[in-house]
């Protein structure tokens, strides 16, 4: 599929955004071959990234819209291209969710790795990387929700994470592989709060389980998983080699690729 001749909106770290003429309440996203750490300040490219991704994703918003999730998905019409619903606003927000320790929450608050929340944590982030995506407080998110016209779309934004949250990571455990967090985005479609953006290899934490019946009920599931075999982006964010990275990513979409049975 050719998008050369169409208007670019708007060029991304690792997606492109293309009008299209035939339909102005759907846009085209392109994947990239790019991949970036530390807010952009580490940069790479990797030759078939963007087709791996464009994969992934597509399995994964396919399944959430079976599942009767509401995205922006519409369809993956060419390799490297998926058709998405015009957003009428950005949320500029990171909303995180976490199921067990890791990344940046071990550096605040001397959480230990893997240790396990249950009901699953959710925090939202502006979406700034010159001031590194800092959070927002949660006595003023509620304060929000209560108090400020629009509000309730955070607490909507919190549903829609623990939702996917809990679909997803049972997704993976069908593969034996547990998703410690991830990182989702909104907009508003027809002002209703909508999951956006792309969900792909650098969106999430993976760790294969590390025995065949492990207990994932424990404060502390550490010793249950193994993060040596990691699947995720924190292999580019340790500095593994880019051919190792790619494998990493061609493994999770051969997993996502088996969400079609679930
Ligand atoms: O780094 P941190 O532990 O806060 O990341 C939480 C989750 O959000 C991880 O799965 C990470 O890959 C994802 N994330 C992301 N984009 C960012 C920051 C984090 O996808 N800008």
């Amino acid at each position: 599929m050719d998008l050369s001749k169409h208007r670019i909106i708007i060029e991304g770290k690792t997606k492109i955004i293309y009008e299209n003429p035939g339909d102005p309440n759907t846009v085209y996203m392109k994947f990239k071959d790019d991949i970036t750490a530390g807010d952009g300040v580490k940069h790479d490219v990797i030759e078939g990234k963007a087709l791996v991704d464009w994969k992934t994703n597509r399995d994964i918003f396919e399944f959430l819209n079976r599942k009767g999730i509401r995205t922006h998905y519409v369809e993956s019409p060419a390799e490297c291209v998926s058709l998405v619903k015009k957003l009428d606003f950005k949320i500029n927000l990171e909303v995180v969710s976490r199921r067990v320790a890791a990344g940046s929450i071990l550096k605040w608050g001397g959480i230990a790795e893997g240790t396990r929340f249950d009901p699953v944590i959710t925090q939202f982030h502006y979406k700034d990387d010159p001031l590194h995506d800092p959070m927002l407080d949660d006595t003023y998110v509620e304060y929000i929700i209560k108090a400020k016209e629009g509000g309730e779309m955070f607490r909507e934004m919190r549903e829609i994470n623990t939702e996917v949250f809990a679909l997803l990571e049972a997704a993976f455990a069908a593969f034996t592989i547990q998703l410690l967090d991830f990182k989702l985005e909104y907009g508003l479609i027809g002002g209703v709060v909508t999951l956006i953006d792309e969900i792909s290899g650098g969106s999430f934490r993976l760790w294969p389980y590390a025995k065949e019946n492990p207990d994932l009920t424990k404060k502390n599931v550490l010793s249950e998983l193994d993060p040596g075999a990691r699947l995720d982006k924190d292999t580019y964010r340790q500095g593994e080699s880019l051919d190792q990275v790619q494998s990493k990513f061609e493994q999770i979409a051969k997993i996502t690729a088996g969400f079609k049975g679930l």
